[in-house]
């Protein structure tokens, strides 16, 4: 086997966003496209000679090529070794966990997360941390940079290697080291929650319906829900990974996981619902007739996290994204522990859980998770509900309603306006930002405006600062609204608006939260001029 230097120029583009690299199949098909940006990662971090890695991704179309070229080019850097899910699967959270439990110097995951899948759909790479975490902006800075400059890549020549068994092998000099990519990830879970309570929830005729959405998850809810704990067989749906995730979007919410809402709000309900995304670490959660936010998912899980074995002893703090609700800064008050605000992006969140300063992290984009692991974890959070509602024996509903009596509703809905035009998006934000000084005071809609302004964040472990993170407004009765642009769309700009209310009054917690937010829509509409900008009369997403 021969290592092959070969000459390649830059290739526009290769910046990371919000979550590594994603761009559409074809395009990370091009000729170099791939190599050059594994061999900038090798160059931003350092090297990988001598260096253990993780690898690993969500199974859509293309994943196991790319996961070839990978191991080829990291033998020919000289990597020592590299522990690969089988079939070149692992969920994000698996993978983080892999890191960690066996200290490797990082891992590679492949995966585009809850976009959609296939030959003219999108791929992703991203690469983690020694902790386990997404890189920092450091890093994915090197990174970029290095797709810059690049002049060569190092890549072996070699037949594929064998993924489909367990074992280790050797490429070159590297140890290919072949494992199940559920093992390691269900005894975890087992470590975490109280699994005696939730088998014995099952086997009292406790019904659920889990939708894997094709993807990556479906073999670990299948192995633990179904498996080791009970669950009825049939209960974990869209179970086989594939490659397209079935034509489907695997964007675990009520628009993408429409055939799951439909059953919850029907007259066939089990008792909980849920599903998770194409790489297994975002999820839904949805009771009898009842859709629970992200945002609420939060409140709720830290409001009972005592229920939980490993959170028995107290949270050290919770954190959430800026635009998710203000619901969790609720509970955080009443158990007198610290709230983080940081930026959209979960690798905002690793600081303070390397640090031990929060517990438990959220955002509204369907994401939650802990210090157990440095991403966050759709299947984590199902077996955390179920654990609470093991232990308080009560139905989602019932116990939301509870929620609510207690910490007040923050009426809370997202409105995306996708594959908008970039220029007019920006010019939206730019205006908007150029006039934030003079709002406060002044009326819009039903609202008057209170304070405005663009969030930034400096971290309080390393001090790093993040600006343009965020317009928030605030209003004069306690609503809240936000806009930003995302950072992992892949077509035109996605411009999303964030609307929150805070309702106390025990009369009013149960509206629809279209109605209820409405006003605050039409008061940010006035001001920012979104229909007009987007040309749009309607979000293409609510949720
Ligand atoms: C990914 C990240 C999340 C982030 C989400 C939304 O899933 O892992 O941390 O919240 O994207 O990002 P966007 O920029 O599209 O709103
Ligand atoms: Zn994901």
């Amino acid at each position: 086997m021969q290592i092959e230097t070969i000459a390649t120029q830059p290739i526009e583009g290769q910046k990371p966003g919000t979550s590594g690299l994603r761009k559409k199949t074809p395009v990370f098909q091009q000729h170099h496209y791939l190599e050059n940006f594994i061999q900038s990662i090798w160059t931003g971090i350092g090297g990988i000679a001598g260096k253990t890695l993780v690898l690993g991704g969500d199974g859509r179309y293309f994943n196991e090529r790319a996961a070839q070229v990978v191991l080829r080019m990291a033998a020919a850097s000289g990597a020592a070794r590299v522990i690969v899910g089988q079939d070149a699967l692992l969920s994000t959270p698996a993978a983080s966990n892999l890191i960690r439990k066996r200290g490797t110097d990082g891992g590679v995951i492949l995966s585009a997360s809850h976009n959609p899948g296939g030959p003219e759909e999108d791929f992703g790479v991203k690469f983690n941390m020694p902790n386990g975490g997404p890189a920092p902006e450091g890093v994915t800075n090197k990174i970029f940079e290095a797709t810059q400059s690049i002049t060569e890549y190092k890549i072996l020549e070699a037949h594929d290697v064998d993924l489909s068994t367990p074992g280790e092998t050797t490429l070159g000099d590297m140890v290919v080291e072949v494992v199940d990519p559920v093992t390691d990830y269900a005894e975890l879970m087992e470590s975490i929650f109280d699994f005696d309570a939730i088998r014995a929830l099952f086997k009292g005729g406790f019904t659920i319906r889990f939708d894997a959405m094709h993807a990556v998850t479906g073999p670990y809810a299948k192995a633990i829900l179904e498996g080791t704990l009970g669950a009825p067989a049939g209960s974990v749906v869209n179970a086989k990974p594939s490659p397209d995730f079935g034509g489907g979007h695997p964007d675990p919410n009520p628009i993408w996981a429409k055939p799951l809402m439909d059953l919850m709000m029907g007259p066939d309900a089990p008792d909980f619902g849920a599903a998770s995304d194409g790489d297994g670490d975002r999820n839904m959660i949805v009771g009898k007739g009842c859709y629970v936010t992200p945002s609420d998912s939060l409140a709720v899980l830290a409001a009972n996290a005592t229920l939980v074995p490993a959170y028995a002893g107290g949270l050290k703090g919770v954190a959430r994204s800026m635009p998710t609700s203000e619901a969790v800064d609720r509970v955080a008050q009443s158990l007198g522990i610290d709230c983080f605000e940081t930026p959209t992006g979960w690798k905002f969140f690793g600081n303070l859980l390397d640090d031990g300063r929060a517990t438990l992290c959220g955002e509204e984009s369907a994401g939650t998770g802990s210090d157990h692991v440095r991403e966050k974890d759709g299947l984590w959070a199902v077996l955390f509900w179920l654990n609470v509602l093991a232990k308080r024996d009560q139905p989602v509903a019932e116990l939301m309603a509870d929620h609510w009596k207690t910490y007040g509703r923050n009426y809370y809905s997202r409105h995306d306006f996708e594959g908008v035009d970039a220029e007019a998006a920006n010019t939206l934000m730019d205006e908007l930002r150029g006039k934030l000084a003079d709002l406060p005071g002044t009326k819009a809609g039903d609202l008057t405006v209170k304070a405005a302004d663009e969030f930034a964040y400096d971290d309080p472990v390393d001090g790093s600062r993040a600006e343009q993170q965020g317009i928030r407004l605030y209003f004069e009765g306690g609503e809240r609204a936000v806009l930003r642009l995302s950072g992992t769309g892949t077509v035109g700009a996605t411009l999303r608006v964030y609307l929150e209310n805070l309702v106390t009054a025990p009369g009013d917690l149960h509206e629809d939260p279209q109605k209820a937010l409405a006003p605050v829509f039409a008061a940010t509409d006035e001001i920012a001029g979104i229909k007009t900008r987007t040309g749009r009369d309607a979000p293409d997403v609510i949720t």
